[in-house]
Parts: C-alpha cells; sequence; structure tokens
C-alpha cells in the first residue's frame, strides 16, 4: 500500500532529497516550501503546495491542501530548516536569532500539531525530524543555531510520550555536515564562502541522509527508530574535520 508522504523544505536539499525517494517506493506525495517553482521540479506529480512554516495561516492551508489531495497522512518529514549567520552570542541579532527558533522549533511545531491528531486518531503515522549534530554538540557561533536544534530531543521525547499507545513513531535524523545550500543561506548568498565549508572534504550528499529517512519510514509498524546520527566519515564532531584526501 503506498503512503502519504509529506515533506517541508522540500524545495531543496534534504527535502528535495527524501522526495524523490519516496516517490521512487511510488508512494503519494505533498511538498511545501516557499519556492513553489522549485517544488514543480522535485517531483513532477506530486501535490505543489506554498509553505511558510512561521506563518500559521499558510500552515493550515498547506496541512488541508495535503489531506484534500492525498488523504490521511502516514509520513511527515519536519525537514524545512536553517542556520543565519556565524555570530557568537554578544554578537548577535535578534533578527536571526527569531528567524531561526521560528523556522526550526516553532515552524516544526506548527506543522506537527496540525498532524498529529489525525495520526492518533488512525492509529499510525510517522514524524520524521531533521536534527543535526548541531543539537549534540555546540560550536563557537552556531549557539542559536545548535539551542534550536537541540530543542527538537524533547520534542521528540514528549511526543512518543504522549502518543505512547497510539501506534505512531517520532525519528529523528541527525546529520553532520551535508552539500546543500544550507551553507549559502547561512552566509546569505555568499557563494564564496559557502564553498569553502565544503573544500578539501567529503560531506554527506542529501540522498545520503534521505537513505536513512526512508530505512526509518520503512520499518515495520512496531518498530520505531528513535534516532539516527549519520556523519560524514570525514568528520569526527561539528568542528572535528579532514580535510585534504588521503
Ligand atoms: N546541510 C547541513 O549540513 C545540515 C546538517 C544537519 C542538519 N541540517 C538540516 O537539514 C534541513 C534541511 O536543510 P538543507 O541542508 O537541505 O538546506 P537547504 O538546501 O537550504 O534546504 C532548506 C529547505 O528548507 C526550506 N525552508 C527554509 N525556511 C522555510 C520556511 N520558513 N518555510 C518553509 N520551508 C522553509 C527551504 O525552502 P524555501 O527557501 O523554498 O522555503 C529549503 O527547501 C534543515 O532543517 C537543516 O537545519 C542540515
Amino acid at each position: 500500500m503506498t503512503r502519504h508522504v509529506v515533506v517541508t523544505g522540500a524545495s531543496s536539499g534534504i527535502g528535495a532529497a527524501c522526495a524523490r525517494a519516496f516517490a521512487k517506493l511510488g508512494d503519494r506525495l505533498s511538498l511545501g516550501a516557499r519556492r513553489t517553482d522549485r517544488l514543480e521540479q522535485v517531483v513532477p506529480g506530486a501535490l505543489h503546495q506554498a509553505l511558510d512554516v512561521t506563518d500559521a495561516g499558510s500552515v493550515e492551508r498547506f496541512v488541508a491542501a495535503a489531506i484534500a489531495a492525498h488523504g490521511p497522512i502516514d509520513v511527515l518529514v519536519n525537514n524545512a530548516g536553517l542556520a543565519r549567520g556565524v555570530e557568537k552570542i554578544a554578537e548577535g541579532t535578534g533578527e536571526a536569532w527569531r528567524e531561526m527558533i521560528e523556522t526550526n522549533v516553532l515552524g516544526l511545531l506548527e506543522v506537527t500539531r496540525r498532524v498529529l491528531p489525525q495520526m492518533v486518531a488512525a492509529g499510525r503515522g510517522h514524524i520524521v525530524v531533521i536534527g543535526s549534530i548541531a543539537g549534540h554538540k555546540a560550536y563557537a557561533g552556531g549557539g542559536v543555531y545548535c539551542g534550536s536544534k537541540r530543542a527538537l530531543q524533547p520534542i521528540c521525547e514528549a511526543i512518543r510520550l504522549e502518543t505512547l499507545g497510539s501506534g505512531v513513531r517520532v525519528t529523528s535524523v541527525d546529520p553532520g555536515m551535508v552539500q546543500t545550500e544550507f551553507s549559502s543561506v547561512r552566509f546569505r548568498g555568499d557563494a564564496e564562502r559557502a564553498a569553502k565549508v565544503y573544500q578539501d572534504t567529503r560531506p554527506l550528499s542529501a540522498d545520503d541522509v534521505a537513505d536513512c529517512v526512508v530505512f526509518a519510514a520503512t520499518r515495520p509498524p512496531h518498530v520505531d527508530i528513535e534516532t539516527i546520527v549519520v556523519m560524514p566519515t570525514d568528520q569526527a564532531s561539528p568542528h572535528h574535520l579532514h580535510r585534504g584526501g588521503r
């Protein structure tokens, strides 16, 4: 039986790779992001719906459109997220802090709270959260981004506790460095600075992370993969990276 899979932030990177991976399995897809023109190129036959997770009205319309198009949601991939800047806390700006917390934490909650009741009522469903190694270990210049990803851990734990007995599963997939548009967004479009992040090292690809998401989502219903931490072989922590090849 095919599933209805919803992916937030499906216009690039990990979200787009997840959408393509589930499409290969024949699943029905509802894809959301602010850049809807990009969504259409990711999986042509899917529902493409504008979504800004920081706007409650947009989230409401997105979830309603997804259910209208493809019925009850089986898998929600909470992927939309970003880091903005590398300022130390003493140099930071409220604007960037708010953007990260509103997107990565509050946005994820706004989507999840609208999907969970339907999953509980159906007696099945899978909430996947794209966390980060940044949620396990902080780094200088990443305090608020790391905090926003750390916050997802107790949120996942609480959902597991609150839905125990309902058949709902909750998985956090927490990658190390992945080559996507992430650094370009973090450095506000500075392509040269973004490219340096991945220079002379071998990061994960978005497809590597999508593999982990699909693995978790294709276990039998009685198996809940709680957390997958996936790192490039050349990365041992957020700031321990091998560069220069072997
Ligand atoms: N790349 C890494 O090294 C890495 C490592 C660990 C975890 N992650 C996490 O992986 C997730 C995906 O990031 P990525 O690496 O694939 O970066 P990316 O290529 O920049 O993709 C980010 C996606 O999030 C969407 N998005 C951002 N703000 C949004 C909003 N307000 N509403 C809806 N969608 C929004 C973007 O779409 P629009 O701009 O079109 O809205 C885009 O599709 C993020 O949660 C990130 O924190 C990334």
